[in-house]
């Protein structure tokens, strides 16, 4: 791993074993790209790969010089008004109406090691042998505005993290009206863009389009990362599969608002941009100040699909996510919304957590409607302490304390930036929402968005929550949030400030969380916005893990936890049994099969454990017994997406252990097929030359190579339903000793 300079070429090339990135000061001296992709050897002089050539109506930098123009040229960070006309990275609104920008290179740094991004989730190093960093800055020398670009290259990571930072040294007032956090133009066009899309209930599902001429893109101006979009985007080469081939992926962390588009140029070159939605955003800059953009993760890789899911899932479980938690196996919960909603008995929520001890559960977590008045979802929210003591005689901490005397963890429900309007918190400061003068707030879920912004609102919420954190034995917190934004509107900020409020909104929700985490640090956070709808990497670097959907039907969990993991790994995606019909889509699915998908995530449970007969107690101790046991390996191992539930009717997937020793296969059958073919499921992951015993039957061995040529015969008798509608397995395999 190594960054390089040529003070002759004015080439920088960032490398490690498996990727290179060059970069060129061009001759009008703004920043250009030469190559992204798998590693090549380095030479003195890359210019070559500096595309030049006489085209009418282009815009040249020169008189009489016709090999450079910006229009056709690969760019670093692409400005508005000097000749390239395809999407620029930034804008800058100057006092005289003008936006023509102009950055141009003055210096560069290169450091071991990688610094922290103020006030912002990033990937972090823990020595500085990990990766180097190098800041290049260029300025507009008419504004004085300088923008540092900023690019890490990891050793043990085909990963580069970009991000950049505005200052304005200049007396004039500056407003920012868009500042990507990576801008990357591709040689050419050949690529399928895949997505993440969705809706509540429905997040991620994997979409793939051909790239074609024009601009395509996803975006997020819900305020949050969102349910229909998650900021993430992939590019990869149509022949490319889960296995093999090239594939570019593109990630934001970053929890609000958001833009992911490809411009496609009539000379085919593919711009890729990722940041921050431009709407609604405008930062206005004074003398000395400075804006910093969250962070891009660009991932390359060769080996297809799940090679590069693979690189973001140990990047972001090793580098991203943070504290105590990270390396530690999660207890297996039993939450209870799903069994009783907001209206519960103390009694009631006793005996599931007492149930949930007799089968091995071990936290019990303590959901909406412990607050204020809180029976249904129009009151309560904003009144973070008990005022019911007929719902709970002895507040939180008794009930904490009968939980911890069962021998379980005790966890708590939150959801700290809301408030309705039926609220002690709204009677006294019903100023203290985000809406505009004169506007009345849009309701959604019958609750509003507290002002964020504002440092006394978020003080307030973190005493409440500080006191009832620290009376309490108190271990998990879940922290939802269950609206999209409207009215973005502060009003204690000035005109000209409005643009920061959802940029403002994020930062003051990722401030909450640092404090709370400073305070308790040993406390597990899972986050959580009606389902999947702020599960991002931002919210990560605060919460280890994330309810992955309020969706638990076991059939389209298998789609959810299936695209949710081509960006996350699986020790993210909170995932639990419940009860059936599913709440969702009334499906009834064998309990086994509801396992057996949720054992690929952080295990739980959602139900009513009250009126389960013997037979299902006794699958749910065994479930409980199995992720125990495998809970490790489901954290640390790597995984391989075998086959697609969008794709087909059986869909598999598989968990290998870094030494290769060990492996869980997951197949799942949505429909029952009547006289089917004979399965042999191709696996991956494995070492060809060791041999493997199949739980099912340990006294024959299989080699390696052959479970992943000629594939593991799948016996439909041996799935639960005997591969009737929504059966399933999951297969243990370890070596042979
Ligand atoms: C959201 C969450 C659920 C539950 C409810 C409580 O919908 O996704 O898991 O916590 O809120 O109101």
């Amino acid at each position: 791993m190594g960054i390089i300079y040529s003070e002759t070429t004015k080439e920088f090339h960032l490398y490690n074993d498996m990727i290179s990135y060059i970069i060129q000061v061009l001759p009008n001296l703004q920043l250009g790209n030469l190559y992204y992709g798998k590693r090549i050897r380095h030479k003195s002089d890359f210019t070559y790969l500096l595309e030049g050539r006489h085209r009418s109506l282009a815009v040249y930098t020169k008189e009489k010089e016709y090999f450079f123009s910006p229009q056709y040229t690969r760019m670093e960070y692409p400005c508005t008004g000097t000749g390239d006309y395809r999407e620029p990275a930034f804008e800058v609104d100057q006092e005289d109406g003008s936006r023509i920008v102009c950055l141009e290179y003055q210096s560069y740094r290169i450091y071991k090691g990688k610094e922290k991004l103020k006030d912002l989730p990033a990937v972090y190093v823990e020595s500085e042998k990990e990766a180097e960093t190098l800041e290049i800055t260029l300025t507009d020398s008419l504004l004085q505005l300088d923008c540092i670009m900023q690019y890490t290259i990891f050793k043990d990571y085909p990963a580069i993290a970009r991000s950049v930072k505005f200052c304005n040294r200049g007396e004039k007032i500056l407003r920012l009206g868009r500042v990507f956090s990576a801008s990357v133009d591709l040689p050419d066009a050949g690529y399928d863009m895949v997505q993440l899309s969705g809706a509540w209930s429905r997040e991620r599902k994997v979409i793939v389009r051909p790239l074609s001429i024009g601009t395509q893109g996803i975006n997020s101006r819900h305020g949050i990362s969102s349910a229909e979009q998650n900021p993430f985007l992939v590019l990869k080469r149509p022949g490319a599969d889960e296995l093999q081939g090239e594939v570019y992926g593109f990630s934001l962390i970053y929890s609000g608002n958001h833009m992911e588009q490809v411009e496609v140029d009539t000379c085919h070159m593919a711009r890729v941009q990722i940041g921050i939605h431009p709407e609604g955003f405008e930062w206005q800059l004074l003398n000395g100040e400075t804006f910093q953009s969250p962070e891009a993760i660009l991932v390359y890789s060769q080996q297809g699909l799940n090679g590069m899911s693979q690189v973001y899932h140990k990047l972001y479980r090793n580098r991203l996510v943070r504290g105590l938690w990270r390396d530690r196996e999660r207890p297996i919960l039993i939450n209870n919304w799903e069994a009783t909603g907001a209206a519960f008995t103390e009694e009631k929520i006793l005996t599931i957590a007492k149930n949930g001890k007799a089968l091995g559960m071990e936290m019990f977590v303590l959901d909406d409607g412990w607050f204020g008045k809180r029976d249904d979802d129009f009151s309560g929210l904003g009144d973070w302490y008990v005022t019911n003591n007929a719902k709970l005689p002895g507040g939180i901490k008794g009930l904490a304390e009968k939980v911890m005397e069962l021998g379980m963890q005790f966890g708590l429900w939150f959801e700290p930036e809301m408030v309705n309007k039926d609220s002690d918190l709204f009677r006294s400061n019903p100023d203290w929402i985000l809406c505009a003068p004169g506007r009345t707030p849009s309701p959604s879920r019958n609750q509003y968005i507290l002002d964020f912004t504002r440092k006394e609102v978020v003080d307030y919420i973190y005493g409440m929550m500080e006191k009832i954190l620290s009376e309490a034995p108190i271990s998990y917190v879940k922290w939802d949030m269950n609206r999209y934004m409207t009215e973005c509107y502060s009003i204690t900020k000035k005109p000209q400030e409005q643009g920061k409020v959802m940029h403002r909104y994020i930062l003051g929700v990722y401030g909450l969380y640092e404090r709370l985490l400073k305070r308790f640090p040993n406390i597990l956070f899972e986050s959580c916005s009606s389902g999947g709808a702020r599960f991002d990497p931002g919210m990560l670097y605060y919460a280890p893990q994330t309810w992955t959907s309020d969706d638990t039907d076991a059939m389209e969990r298998v789609k959810i936890q299936y695209g949710t993991s081509y960006l996350y790994p699986l020790c993210t995606m909170g995932a639990h049994v419940s009860a059936v019909p599913n709440l969702q889509v009334g499906r009834v699915t064998p309990l086994e099969t509801r396992g057996n998908v949720a054992q690929f995530g952080v295990f739980g449970y959602e139900l009513d454990l009250g009126g389960l007969s013997d037979q299902e107690r006794k699958i749910i101790r065994e479930q409980v017994e199995f992720a125990k046991k495998h809970r490790s390996l489901i954290r640390t191992g790597d995984f391989y997406r075998l086959q697609s539930p969008f794709e087909e009717n059986d869909a598999a997937w598989m968990v290998v252990s870094e030494d290769k020793k060990e492996a869980l296969v997951g197949f799942y059958r949505m429909l029952g097929v009547p006289n089917d073919a004979w399965i042999r499921l191709r696996l991956a992951g494995l070492d060809q030359e060791m041999d493997y015993m199949i739980d099912e039957e340990p006294s024959v061995l299989y080699g390696g190579d052959e479970l992943m040529q000629v594939g593991m015969v799948i016996q439909k008798e041996a799935l639960c339903n005997q591969g009737g509608d929504y059966s399933s397995k999951i297969y243990y395999l370890e070596v042979s000793k």
